[in-house]
């Protein structure tokens, strides 16, 4: 061993990488089983799911049905959905609300105090209590929430039970570096036995063995310039997951959400989509509305339909937004219903009741990903993949509002019960090589670092982008080229750092969505090219083969 290997092995039963909706929900499922290790590579809330707001689609009203909850889901996926993965998740909807409940979360009721609607945890006979608010593609109330925060509310419930769980360790400040596979003599495929980290801490990669390893790392989008994604969103668990033999799907269809508030010192800031769904309505600058020209259920119409026409008519007027407009609505109810929206936006010097609302589409969430089953099992023997990183075939060409967080929850119920069948006879791996870092320095240039994850950014922005065609995306696809070797030669000679770490796996996913962005000679649903503008008969997934 040279003086700077660093050979800290520590070990864990079952390894979760992320602490969103989907690490957590599946650490406290297994929890009973065996040990869990959650990692965070920043604080615990820095995923997707602490900033959601719309809800959790749920068919609860005894009006709807799941029949026609995977009908919308199907509609809006545009015949790329795989039908029997969208019934498997809409039939489990229901259990998923039931568990939610169970675990305390204080979903919004029906029941009202005054005018005020109330947040409580109900228990789980009382579903038919909770209020149900409208998205876009649904076609009836079907989402659950608490009021406009319910990734918080769903978020916070669940870190508290794992912080207080005896077999739940949760590690923040670690980021995972790669995955660790070996060879199994006269077996044709390879298994996960563990991770390389960087702890931030001591600055330090260490190692951790596992029985089981599960990358719930959160999307990608950001890749792109504008986001309503937190920081940490740069595909880490998609780039992993590449590296160690996994095939990658559907990476063309990353979905822009139509309405991201449009302010200088506004980062990042959703306006929710069940504001359309309470019945606000988009405005261009001169008051009129537009989106009847483009779709008969208007402000109601699925994402990839919306994003599309503000972007149209952005381009065709010159104009730097379009507004949402809700001051029809009594001031009390909106208050009530966005109470975070609305103060959010009263710092910004806009009063939702009223002023219209500055709006851009952002890039929102990564549709396609690491390929796995119905119980997140991937390529790689023991490496599980769960929520937004993986494909599970549920969102088609365009994810439905509100059904990402239901599907972290019941892919990762699949993958406890996988786990749960497996780990009485898994083995532990023999062990794992320390990590070499040799003579490396930490990097004094970090300005490379820094205008690469820029130059990417805008690069997939403006080439890769709402409206794309082939020159633009081949122009993308010699840039992205050019900066992974840059990026690559500047990472084997520093030391590792969170931000070249996140760096290398950006410009990795990126250059995955170019190449299948290239690959698809149609136009469906969030991948709209003006080379191709018609949708083919037969939809077929666009599936990245690792190079052995
Ligand atoms: P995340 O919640 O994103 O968590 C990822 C975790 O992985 C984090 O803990 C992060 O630190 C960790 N991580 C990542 N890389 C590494 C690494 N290398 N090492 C260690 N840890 C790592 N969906 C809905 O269904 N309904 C909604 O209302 C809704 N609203 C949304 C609003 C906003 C603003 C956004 C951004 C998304 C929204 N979505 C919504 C989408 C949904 O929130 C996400 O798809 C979902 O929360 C993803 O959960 P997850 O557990 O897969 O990942
Ligand atoms: C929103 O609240 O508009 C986001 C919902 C989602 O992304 O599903």
């Amino acid at each position: 061993m040279t003086a700077n290997t660093f050979n800290i092995i520590r070990k864990t039963s079952i390894l979760i990488i992320g602490s969103g909706a989907a690490g957590l929900t599946l650490a406290l499922r297994i929890a009973p089983l065996a040990q869990v290790t959650v990692l965070s590579k920043g604080d615990l809330k820095e995923g997707a799911t602490f900033y959601a707001q719309g809800g959790i689609a749920a068919v609860l009203d005894p009006e709807d049905s799941l029949e026609s909850h995977l009908e919308d889901t199907m509609a809006a996926g545009v015949g790329l959905c795989h039908r029997d993965v969208v019934e498997h998740v809409v039939n489990r909807s229901a259990e998923a609300v039931t568990w939610l409940v169970g675990q305390g979360v204080p979903f919004t009721t029906k029941q009202t105090k005054g005018n005020k609607l109330l947040s409580s945890s109900t228990g789980a006979s009382n579903l038919s209590s909770l209020h149900l608010t409208q998205e876009g593609g649904h076609s009836s109330r079907r989402i659950i929430h608490a009021t406009d925060a319910t990734g918080k509310a769903v978020f916070e419930t669940l870190r508290k039970r794992a912080q207080a769980h005896p077999n739940i360790k949760l590690l923040e400040g670690c980021t995972a570096v790669d995955l660790v596979t070996q060879k199994i003599e006269n077996e044709p495929e390879d298994v996960c036995v563990g991770v390389y980290l960087l702890n931030q801490k001591t600055n330090r990669v260490e190692a951790i063995r596992a029985k089981f390893v599960v990358l719930a790392t959160g999307g990608a989008s950001k890749t792109y310039l504008y986001t309503t994604n937190p920081d940490g969103a740069s595909g880490d668990g998609i780039a992993m997951a590449w590296r160690a033999g996994c095939r990658v799907a559907n990476m063309e269809f990353n979905q822009f959400h139509p309405t991201c508030l449009y302010h200088p010192h506004a980062k990042s800031f959703l306006i929710t989509e069940a504001l359309r769904g309470e019945g606000a309505k988009l405005e261009l600058p001169d008051g009129s509305r537009f989106m009847s020209k483009f779709d008969g259920r208007e402000e109601l119409a699925p994402r990839d339909i919306v994003a599309r026409a503000i972007d149209f008519e952005m381009k065709r007027l010159g104009c730097d937004c379009v507004y949402l407009n809700i001051t029809h609505k009594p001031t009390t109810f909106i208050k009530e219903h966005f109470p975070t929206i609305y103060s959010r936006c009263l710092k910004f010097g806009i009063d939702i009741t009223i002023d219209r609302i500055p709006v851009v589409p952002a890039a929102h969430y990564t549709c396609g990903g690491v390929v796995i089953n119905r119980k997140g099992e991937t390529d790689v023997r023991n490496l599980y993949a769960i929520g937004e990183t993986s494909f599970s075939g549920l969102h088609g060409a365009n994810r439905m509002a509100s059904n990402s967080l239901l599907e972290c929850f019941v892919v990762a119920f699949g993958a406890a019960q996988s786990i749960a069948e497996k780990i009485q006879t898994t083995e532990w791996a023999s062990g794992i090589s320390p990590w070499e870092e040799g003579q490396l320095r930490a990097s004094a240039d970090e300005v490379l670092v820094s205008h690469n994850w820029e130059e990417i950014r805008r690069l997939m922005w403006d080439f890769v982008g709402i409206v794309r065609n082939n020159k633009r995306l081949n122009r993308a696809d010699r840039r992205i080229k050019l900066l992974r070797e840059e990026i690559r030669d500047h990472y084997i000679k520093h030391k590792v750092s969170n931000d070249n770490l996140e760096l290398r796996n950006l410009a990795l996913v990126s250059e995955l969505i170019i190449t299948s962005a290239l690959k698809r000679k149609e136009s469906r649903g969030l991948h709209f090219t003006q080379d191709y503008p018609q949708t083919d008969r037969v939809a077929e997934d666009t599936i990245l083969l690792p190079k052995p």
